[in-house]
């Protein structure tokens, strides 16, 4: 059974590397609309405390499945008591196919201890990057719909994960990705189908820049960092400081849903800043302290990588099953 998920995460392993020197070769070609009435209107719906058990919480989680289905998807909702009531939430393209594009973040708030509650709002904990992903699906709807579809072995899946931070005070404690733990325990997406994850974490604040922390997902990386490039030689980025810097960061990736994913062997991006912004599990953690270029930029250079990814697998289907039987 290992060696089975061994050799098919290899071969997505080849495909994902073929896809990303096809895609070097691209230029960008269609535009997308920036539609910010609809990414302000989502993180009013998300900037509300949501701590585990909080009426936030679930309201959160809901209007979360809601919007994914407006969008298009199919929900899928994992409800699981871990000590608290937790709720895991997927949104797909093609459920049935082989291989997934995942792209996660967590909703959920850490609890908040010492002050008062009403005022706990994790702008960048989280919303914004679940914010950011409603956003990104919102305009690769029409791609979605029209394209993707059309494919078979390849689909997206949205992953909201709970319980990121809620029992456990301690940052560096693994066993607090109650969530993300509990995804990979059930199975929820088998790990041979899970082609790259890419998860969003602590996005929002001033002066974040984006650096690689993973080897095997350097070349996507980099392929990100040239999509802005790109967009911002055509004009198409609001003015900010450069957010996806060409540098390796092995050593200093903050803990996130990510790790259990990597640890498995499946191929991870994580979308995430140096150092936790400064207003992390503050009061200050809202609306008022977001780096609004950023946000833009971000989800105009996500939306565009996101499309090429999905645009280049196809031509991989036919090599990778021909690379299935050389390797086997
Ligand atoms: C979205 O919200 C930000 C911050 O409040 C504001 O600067 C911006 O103009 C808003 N965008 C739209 C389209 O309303
Ligand atoms: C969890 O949900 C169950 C069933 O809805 C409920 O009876 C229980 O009180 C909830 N537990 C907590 C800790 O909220």
């Amino acid at each position: 059974m290992l060696g089975r998920i061994a050799l098919a995460l290899s071969v997505l392993y080849v495909a994902l590397n073929t896809v990303l020197l096809r895609w070097a070769a691209q230029e960008p070609r269609l535009i997308y609309f920036d539609d910010e009435e609809h990414f302000n209107a989502t993180l009013a719906k998300l900037l509300r405390p949501r701590y585990v058990g909080s009426a936030g919480h679930s309201a959160v989680r809901d209007f979360i499945a809601e919007e994914l289905e407006r969008l298009g998807f199919i929900v899928t909702r994992d409800d699981f008591q871990e000590g608290a009531n937790f709720t895991n939430l997927a949104g797909f393209w093609n459920v049935d196919a082989d291989n997934f594009m995942m792209l996660t973040c967590h909703y959920d708030s850490k609890i908040p201890k010492d002050w008062n509650k009403e005022v706990f709002l994790s702008a960048t904990e989280g919303a914004v990057s679940c914010g950011i992903l409603l956003n990104v699906a919102k305009a690769l709807g029409g791609f979605l719909a029209e394209k993707l579809h059309k494919k078979s072995d390849l689909g997206l899946a949205l992953i909201f994960f709970d319980g990121h931070s809620s029992l456990s005070s301690d940052p560096l404690d693994e066993a607090r990705l109650i969530g993300s733990a509990h995804f990979m325990d059930t199975e929820f997406i088998p790990i041979e189908k899970m082609a790259v994850a890419v998860t969003l974490s602590y996005i929002g604040a001033p002066s974040q820049t984006y650096a690689s922390h993973f080897e095997v997902t350097d070349d996507l990386h980099n392929m990100i960092a040239d999509v802005e490039l790109l967009l911002k030689k055509s004009g198409q980025l609001t003015d900010c400081h450069v957010l996806f810097e060409k540098k390796k960061r092995y050593d200093n990736d903050l803990l996130d849903d990510h790790i259990l994913f990597s640890e498995l062997g499946v191929p991870v991006l994580h979308v995430a800043p140096q150092e936790v912004p400064k207003v992390l599990y503050t009061a200050a953690d809202n609306a008022e302290n977001l780096h609004w270029p950023t946000i833009r930029n971000m989800i105009k250079i996500l939306r565009r990588s996101v499309h090429d990814f999905l645009e280049q697998w196809d031509f991989m289907s036919i090599m990778r099953i021909r690379l299935f039987y050389i390797l086997i």
